[in-house]
């Protein structure tokens, strides 16, 4: 055997020794993870009732109710949605029943307000709507609602009753009223600002409110409000930002306005702060051309908290956040909680604003009743209350001709 040979195999020897050497190596590790494993799945798996993730299976015939139906056990948002559909159908399913006042969760104010209505009911024109319905529906949403096409949903459940109040902020006001007058336009969320400016055309997301719908709402206002300063000085009218609102409502005489069906089928419109927004700009230049007009917004909270009170059951569907939201919670805490509750926002909880507050937070304020089973979808309004709104009250309440 050569020199050259005995090296050969001498480093054949050595390699096969490392070998063996490493897949010993690897054996230990193996039984290393193996071992690792066990720790962590060495509990069984304990569900009672347990359900399958499974989403819409394509395959088979379609359907936008089998669609909707496989959300609740897709998981996510859409599970949310599932859950909110549910919640929304107990809402429909508790006020299309009679009044009961001898159910367990209704409160003590409630079952008093008989006896005292005839002495309260002077002050209070609301009271008239007060348990007319063995659940009071409580419909908040931020201006933008109306801003976009969400207006349309919410038109179909107020012009058919569906709902017992509203309570929004001032854009979401004279929007409705503006498009009556002139459209908003579909704008692009690239637009340029500086361009817009130029153009007249004040943006919202992907939306316009060309400047003239602005002015022809304006100039309509001064109007009503010359008038309403008449009333307030000869009939000694107290206004308040829903009366406004139903005043409103009557004069645009426009059916395809919110406000137009909120006054005619007696739904008070509730907006604490209806100053910030066109119409509080006209309030502060008719407070120079024609001083004197009041608002005042006591009466409206005491409307609008007494009608949680003495509510038999009550349900809140909140699109958005702000005061929306947080008004008709404050609002229930009169009566220890809400009984049903449905939130779509993006608001998040970690900067403890209320707009993000899940509704965990909102029991310990008791913004909703401990026995209740709240829903939060996380999502954009825009597109999923009318999906929403396709699932409940257009399936499950009767509309009245
Ligand atoms: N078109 C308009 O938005 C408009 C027009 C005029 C005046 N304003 C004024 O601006 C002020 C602030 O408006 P606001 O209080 O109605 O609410 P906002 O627009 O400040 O929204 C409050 C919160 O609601 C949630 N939200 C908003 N839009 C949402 C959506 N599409 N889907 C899901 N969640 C959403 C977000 O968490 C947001 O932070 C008000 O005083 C209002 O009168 C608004």
């Amino acid at each position: 055997m050569s020199v050259n040979g005995v090296n050969e195999s001498l480093a054949l020897a050595k390699n096969l020794q490392n070998k063996n050497t490493d897949q010993q190596m690897n054996n230990k590790i193996a039984q290393l993870v193996n071992d690792a494993f066990e720790k962590v799945m060495e509990i069984d798996a304990k569900v009672e009732n347990p359900v399958e993730v499974r989403g819409f299976n394509f395959e088979g015939s379609f359907s936008y109710d089998k669609l909707f139906d496989s959300f609740k056990t897709t998981g996510f948002q859409a599970t949310s949605f599932a859950n909110a559909v549910e919640e929304i159908n107990k809402m429909i399913e508790c006020k299309l029943k009679p009044v009961d006042l001898d159910c367990d969760k209704v409160t003590q104010a409630a079952k008093e307000f008989e006896a005292m209505s005839a002495k309260l009911a002077a002050n209070n024109e609301y009271f008239s709507i007060v348990q007319q319905t063995n659940c009071t529906i409580f419909l908040g949403y931020t201006s933008n609602m109306i801003s976009c096409g969400a207006r349309e949903s919410i038109h179909f459940l107020v012009k058919n009753k569906m709902v017992d109040a509203i309570v929004t902020t001032c854009g979401g006001i004279e929007e409705d009223f503006m498009k009556c007058m002139k459209p908003s336009l579909m704008g692009s969320y690239d637009y340029d600002g500086v361009q817009s400016r130029i153009d007249g055309l004040n943006r919202i997301g992907n939306t316009f409110v060309p400047n003239d719908n602005y002015r022809l709402f304006e100039e309509w206002l001064l109007k009503i409000l010359d008038q309403m300063l008449i009333e307030q000085k000869e009939q000694n009218i107290n206004w308040t930002p829903s009366k406004l609102i139903n005043r409103l409502g009557k004069e645009i005489n426009h059916h395809d306005s919110v406000y137009y069906w909120a006054y005619k089928n007696n739904i008070p419109v509730f907006c604490p702060a209806v100053t910030d927004g066109a119409i509080g700009d006209t309030l502060f230049y008719h407070a120079f051309t024609n001083p004197g007009l009041r608002i005042d917004i006591v009466e409206d909270i005491q409307r609008m908290d007494l009608l949680a009170l003495f509510a038999v059951n009550t349900g809140a569907i909140i699109l958005g956040g702000g005061t929306s939201k947080h008004h008709i919670l404050n609002a229930n805490c009169m009566r220890n909680g809400v009984n049903f509750s449905v939130f779509i926002n993006t608001g998040q909880p970690f900067d403890g604003s209320d707009s993000g507050a899940q509704p965990n937070e909102a029991y310990s304020w008791a913004k909703i009743r401990l026995d209740a089973a709240p829903v939060k979808i996380y999502g954009e309004a825009s597109f999923i209350f009318p999906l929403l709104v396709s699932q409940t009250f257009a399936k499950n309440f009767p509309i009245k001709n």
